[in-house]
């Protein structure tokens, strides 16, 4: 079979393979985060010298995250590519990788190079301004515009509001990708049941609705529409019909675009359904995944600068890159792609049971000197 995995590469050959891939690697890169960023803190000196990540003389640390190009930071324009400039806050107790200049969405991982993919962490609950008559506007993040690089990872994230008598609407460009209302009754306050529970209904001071992303058209693109500036803008709405002053003793009017794993939380849950405090730090550090490709780029110079490097069509029109198979590292890089060894996990990885040696993009494997099998059998 031609799309054996020798190598970390996505290979999205058609539309609903793509988002089966996407969904399934975004929630697998959210899993496996601790792991992943844990030997990063603690094995920096051991190893061997690393391939570089980054163009030459360019920053490629942020505090502990790790910034590979395209991605890249400061004024030089030859660290990242276009739109992929993002900015390192030194200031506070700890730096901070940000998305976007406001400090909204704060990057806490990118992944190697190879898969489009980066977890952030959006700070605070989306500000929503409220005009005379109750009514409001607000943006998810000044930081990703319809026409730039960035989108929120389809299946994963889902829109929340906690509030009386209110409705939420997120919109990309003129497309509406998620809504819902929440009322609330006078006996709110009683927590017989779950403030999960209560959520689902919609009917007990809070609302969540799965963010549905633009459908594809003919050739398999996304549709995205070029109309507002930002990528998300969220809408509210006031319900008539209640004594709105008593309404907003009840729980605060909050909107949040979330991971929808984080209010499953029952700790974040419970925080931002109580009255008495405002929700805590850590309640309002909000996970979200995002994924990238490069958008509006020339076609005449290709982002895949790396020697075994290929082009990986995105869902928006334009592309991401990644190395072909036998071969792992940053295909945005001049030589960025280096042979994998096949045999370090042997036979884990490729049922070689026999003696297996790895060779520039490929590996073979034999049976030891002197006896002959079946190398693909343990014992054959
Ligand atoms: C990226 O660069 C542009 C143009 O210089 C600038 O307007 C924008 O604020 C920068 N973004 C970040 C996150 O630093
Ligand atoms: C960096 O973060 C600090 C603390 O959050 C903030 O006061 C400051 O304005 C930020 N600086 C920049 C350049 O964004
Ligand atoms: C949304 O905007 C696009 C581009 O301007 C336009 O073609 C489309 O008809 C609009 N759709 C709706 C439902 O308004
Ligand atoms: C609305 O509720 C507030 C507080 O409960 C009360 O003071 C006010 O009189 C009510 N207004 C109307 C029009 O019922
Ligand atoms: C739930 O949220 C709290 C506070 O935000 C956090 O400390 C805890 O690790 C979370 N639990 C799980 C299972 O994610
Ligand atoms: C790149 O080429 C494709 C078709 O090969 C074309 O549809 C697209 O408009 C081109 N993009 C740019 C930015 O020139
Ligand atoms: C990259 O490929 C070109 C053409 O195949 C070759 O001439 C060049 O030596 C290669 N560069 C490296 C670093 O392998
Ligand atoms: C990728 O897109 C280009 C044009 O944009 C098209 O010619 C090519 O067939 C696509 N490749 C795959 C594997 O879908
Ligand atoms: C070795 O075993 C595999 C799996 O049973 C089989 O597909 C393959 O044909 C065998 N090869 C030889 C040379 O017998």
């Amino acid at each position: 079979m031609a799309g054996s995995t020798h190598n970390s590469c996505i290979h999205p050959y058609s539309i609903a393979m793509a988002q089966i891939a996407i969904s399934a690697a975004a929630v697998a890169i959210a899993m496996a985060l601790p792991l992943i960023v844990m030997p990063l803190r603690v094995g920096g000196d051991t190893s061997p010298v690393q391939p570089p990540i980054g163009m030459p003389n360019c920053v490629t640390l942020c505090g502990d995250v790790k910034v590979p190009y395209p991605f890249g930071l400061g004024q030089d324009a030859s660290c990242y590519l276009p739109g992929f400039n993002l900015t390192c806050n030194t200031t506070g107790s700890r730096q901070r990788l940000l998305l976007d200049t406001d400090g909204t969405l704060e990057v806490s991982y990118i992944g190697d190079g190879e898969l489009p993919f980066f977890a952030v962490q959006r700070n605070g609950d989306i500000k929503v301004e409220l005009h005379a008559d109750g009514n409001g506007n607000g943006v998810f993040s000044r930081g990703l515009r319809l026409d730039g690089p960035y989108t929120l990872v389809s299946g994963v994230h889902e829109l929340i509001l906690t509030g009386c008598n209110v409705e939420v609407t997120i919109l990309n460009g003129n497309v509406t990708l998620a809504s819902c209302t929440s009322l609330c009754d006078e006996q709110t306050s009683d927590n017989e049941i779950s403030l999960i529970d209560r959520c689902s209904g919609g009917s007990n001071g809070c609302c969540r609705a799965n963010i549905i992303t633009p459908g594809y058209d003919d050739d398999g693109r996304s549709q995205v529409y070029s109309t507002g500036n930002t990528a998300y803008d969220v809408q509210l709405r006031r319900l008539g019909g209640w004594n709105r002053s008593a309404d907003r003793d009840q729980f605060s009017m909050r909107v949040f675009v979330a991971d929808r794993r984080w209010f499953d939380n029952t700790s974040v849950s419970n925080d931002l359904l109580q009255t008495r405090q405002p929700p805590s730090k850590e309640t309002m550090a909000v996970p979200l995944t995002l994924m990238w490709e490069v958008v509006g780029h020339p076609n005449s110079s290709s982002v895949c600068k790396s020697n075994h490097s290929e082009r990986i069509n995105g869902t928006r029109g334009g592309y991401t890159c990644g190395c072909k198979e036998g071969y792992g590292g940053n295909p945005y890089l001049t030589d960025g792609c280096k042979d994998s060894d096949e045999c370090k996990w042997s036979p884990a990885t490729n049922t070689c049971y026999g003696e297996c040696r790895n060779t520039e993009g490929s590996f073979t494997c034999q049976c030891p000197a002197g006896t002959t099998g079946n190398f693909t059998i343990p014992g054959g």
